[in-house]
């Protein structure tokens, strides 16, 4: 029997109000727990219903539950601490987390008995991960650089002739609203289908008024009409656009826009949480940057940046200094920034997508930053420049194999750490009681599995706030 997604809950316009808590079909008796040794016997079929969102959900059959219980972000020895349990449980109500545990103590609990039932049939689950670095809203992909890059070409050289970014704000600006919105919600399942549950979204690629408004309006708007959590980011610092490099004194002009116009609008519509700036060579400088940043927490914006992806321009310790939020790449840090760091409450996040996709072999210093205790996280980048996936497991899979991250580090970076980047991790992150039911279900027998397999999507099952949002075709098994 297959799998049942009722309707399609993805793109009713009332979601999350009314539509579907997913409940087994006439449960039991064929829906035994069933190992995915048995396969197919995965066999619930699931409808949706009207019930409102006050039904609760039992869900068992967890042959690891990842739940990343603990306090706050975690650093050095403390990044591999996934405080895993066995035949593990929980119980979902109004779509948060009520209770977690054995099977055996949820099982037994007051509400179990009259909740919905869900069985996992023995697979993995952990938080829904949260990717904290995203261009989500752009207009199409830049396949015609990749080939350049293969062919020798780097990517300031490509950024220095016009392509690069400059290239997808051409493109975007091209776009209508409609046609972002239908790329982006298409992101957004693939998204959802690799186990994200909560996402960063940036402008930066419209660079004047009226398209950076186009972009974080979208964010608005898809956050309202698809389930993932969507944070929005201001990056209108991305890089100096066309029209102002013609004019003399082109880049002042452009920060004056900045924070004559851009910071205030965006401000005033409330379309953004933060600011972050593109910090780097090619782009803003440390003094540009610290400018940008703190007419941004004047707006209300709290700071994040992308700090030291193709040099070192002092980017971090600005980072450090105006306690942003994050900062992200950090490929080119040294070791006092590391040091700054580890004793810092700035999160590193390091973006292992961008140095596999332009072919760099230099990758962030991870082991070092974890070993010294920064606050490590890991996030896609997904973008169509320098890493143009959206995949957190093929992320895992980098961070292991190039970052030399063990498994259980780069599941907690990908989850309780980027939901600390995001300042979400009182909300998500980690699976306990008061936080929402946002959880990934992965087939696989261990959870070591998840980042060990590349390049294939083994994630079965995503929840949000209780909700089943995306549900694997069939058994692999
Ligand atoms: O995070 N480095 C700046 N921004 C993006 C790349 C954007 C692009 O090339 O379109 C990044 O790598
Ligand atoms: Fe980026």
């Amino acid at each position: 029997m297959q799998l049942h997604l009722a309707g399609d809950g993805w793109q009713s316009p009332v979601w999350p109000h009314s539509f579907f808590l997913l409940v087994l079909l006439d449960q039991i008796p064929c829906c035994q727990p069933p190992t995915p040794a048995q396969g197919l016997c995965y066999t619930e079929a699931i409808r949706h219903n009207t019930r409102a969102l006050g039904d609760s959900l039992l869900i068992t059959g967890v042959s690891q539950l990842l739940t990343l219980g603990g306090r706050g972000p975690r650093r050095g020895s403390s990044l591999s601490n996934l405080d895993l349990i066995e035949d593990g449980a929980l119980l979902v109500r109004d779509g948060l987390i009520a209770a977690v545990g054995t099977r055996g103590q949820v099982e037994g609990l007051p509400g179990a008995r009259a909740a919905g039932k869900l069985d996992l049939g023995g697979r993995v689950a952990l938080p829904g991960f949260v990717d904290s670095h995203t261009h989500l809203v752009h207009a199409a992909s830049r396949a015609e650089e990749y080939e350049l890059k293969i062919q020798g070409a780097s990517y300031e050289e490509i950024a220095r002739k016009g392509g690069g970014i400059l290239n997808s704000v051409e493109k975007l600006r091209a776009a209508t609203a409609d046609e972002l919105k239908k790329r982006a919600l298409e992101a957004l399942k693939q998204f959802a289908a690799h186990g994200t549950t909560t996402l960063e979204a940036k402008s930066g690629y419209g660079l004047d008024v009226a398209n950076e408004l186009k972009i974080l309006k979208q964010h608005k708007e898809l956050a309202a009409e698809q389930p993932l959590d969507i944070v929005s980011t201001f990056l209108g610092a991305h890089v100096v656009p066309q029209e102002f490099r013609k004019k003399a004194d082109g880049a002042k002009r452009y920060m004056l826009l900045l924070e004559e116009n851009l910071l205030p609008t965006v401000a005033e519509h409330q379309l953004a949480e933060f600011c972050d700036v593109f910090c780097d060579r090619g782009a803003f400088s440390a003094a540009e940057s610290k400018r940008v940043l703190q007419a941004g927490r004047q707006w209300g914006l709290a700071p994040r940046m992308h700090a030291e992806q193709l040099s070192r321009t002092g980017a971090t310790r600005l980072a450090i200094l105006l306690r942003a939020a994050s900062c992200d790449h950090l490929e080119n840090i040294n070791k006092s920034d590391i040091q700054a760091l580890a004793k810092s409450e700035t999160a590193a996040t390091l973006l292992p997508g961008c140095d596999f996709h332009l072919g760099w072999k230099k990758y962030a210093p991870a082991r070092a930053l974890i070993d010294a205790g920064a606050i490590v996280a890991l996030a896609t980048d997904y973008n169509p420049g320098t890493s143009p996936t959206l995949s957190m497991p093929m992320i895992l899979s980098l961070a292991c194999a190039q970052l030399r991250m063990t498994p259980a580090e780069a599941i907690a970076a990908a989850t309780i750490n980027g939901a600390y980047a995001l300042r979400r991790d009182k909300q998500v992150g980690s699976l306990e009681v008061g936080k929402q039911a946002d959880i990934a279900v992965f087939e696989v027998a261990d959870y070591r599995e998840i980042p060990y397999y590349f390049g294939v999507n083994h994630c079965w099952m995503t929840i949000k706030r209780g909700r089943v949002i995306h549900a694997a075709k069939e058994s692999r098994n």
